[in-house]
């Protein structure tokens, strides 16, 4: 049997009914994990703990734009599981693929931030409290993006909610570290998710295709989701103790190489 990378912890994981957040839950709790899935897509959600097994998670429904809502699920926990280790902060919505800075919809602009930087926000606030006054620290994990590290890989406004998520892991990184409370990101490249599939309008293997013709690394296939959760995995784990303030990039070079085809 593999090793149990986190026995004994319990994690929250927002977004957890499809893409990312599922395929983390899946991972956190094959690691050992307790695993609380939130999310607003309630049917979703109870069917990823009935394939998971309703012993090792459970569902909680969670508007990231509520703060209540967040400090419910932060409760929810402690009192399901008695205590919170992990809090992955992954649930993000973008603005549509057809938008550009030229026709910002400022309605749009609002919910977009609503989710991703203040949904964010909450996240670290209600789960960091939580672990504070536990006293034995903790792990934060957000998903950012590529497109918190360059423009024109997202919309203007995505663009902007995922550069100021890195703006948080590093000011929380900064603030909880005394508590020996971590903060970092993972930043995926482009995975056929549904939110990826929605917003480019692609097939599956549209977007695995594209995904990876842009990548510098050629690793024979395309990212997946289980990449982003077994980063996820390592950031949440004791064997990143010392790791923090961090946006680990998977991405297959993209950001750190850039696009250079006459090069490569
Ligand atoms: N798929 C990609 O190519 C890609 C690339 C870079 C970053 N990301 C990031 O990865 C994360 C996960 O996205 P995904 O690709 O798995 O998409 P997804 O659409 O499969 O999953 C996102 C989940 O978030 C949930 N959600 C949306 N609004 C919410 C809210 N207000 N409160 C609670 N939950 C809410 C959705 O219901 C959904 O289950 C996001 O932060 C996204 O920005 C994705």
């Amino acid at each position: 049997m593999a090793k149990q990378r986190l026995e004994g912890k319990v994690a929250i994981i927002t977004g957890a009914a499809s893409g990312i957040g599922e395929a983390t839950a899946r991972i956190f709790t094959a690691h050992g994990a307790l695993v609380v899935i939130a999310d607003i897509q309630d049917q979703l959600g109870a069917r990823v703990v009935a394939s998971i097994g309703p012993g090792k998670c459970k569902y909680k429904h969670c508007d990231v734009r509520s703060e209540k809502e967040v400090e419910e699920l932060v409760d929810f926990t402690i009192k399901a599981y008695g205590r919170l280790d992990i809090m992955f902060s992954n649930a993000a919505i973008s603005e549509k693929m057809t938008s550009t800075i030229l026709d910002v919809d400022f309605d749009v602009l609002d919910n977009v931030i609503a989710v991703n930087i203040r949904g964010v926000a909450a996240t670290i606030k209600h789960a960091a409290r939580a672990m504070v006054a536990s006293g034995t620290g903790g792990s934060i994990i957000c998903t950012a993006s590529i497109a918190a590290a360059m423009g024109g890989y997202g919309q203007a406004v995505y663009t902007a909610s995922k550069h100021a998520v890195v703006g948080l892991v590093r000011a929380a990184a900064a603030e909880l570290g005394r508590h020996g409370i971590r903060a970092n990101c993972v930043s995926p490249a482009g995975v056929a998710t549904p939110l990826c599939l929605s917003l480019t309008g692609q097939s599956q293997s549209q977007a695995e295709e594209s995904a990876a013709a842009m990548m510098v690394l050629k690793g024979g296939r395309p990212l997946k989701a289980t990449d982003i959760g077994e980063a996820a995995l390592f950031l949440a784990s004791d064997e990143s103790a010392f790791v923090t303030g961090q946006n680990l990039m998977i991405d297959g070079g993209v950001t750190a190489v850039g696009t250079m085809p006459a090069i490569r």
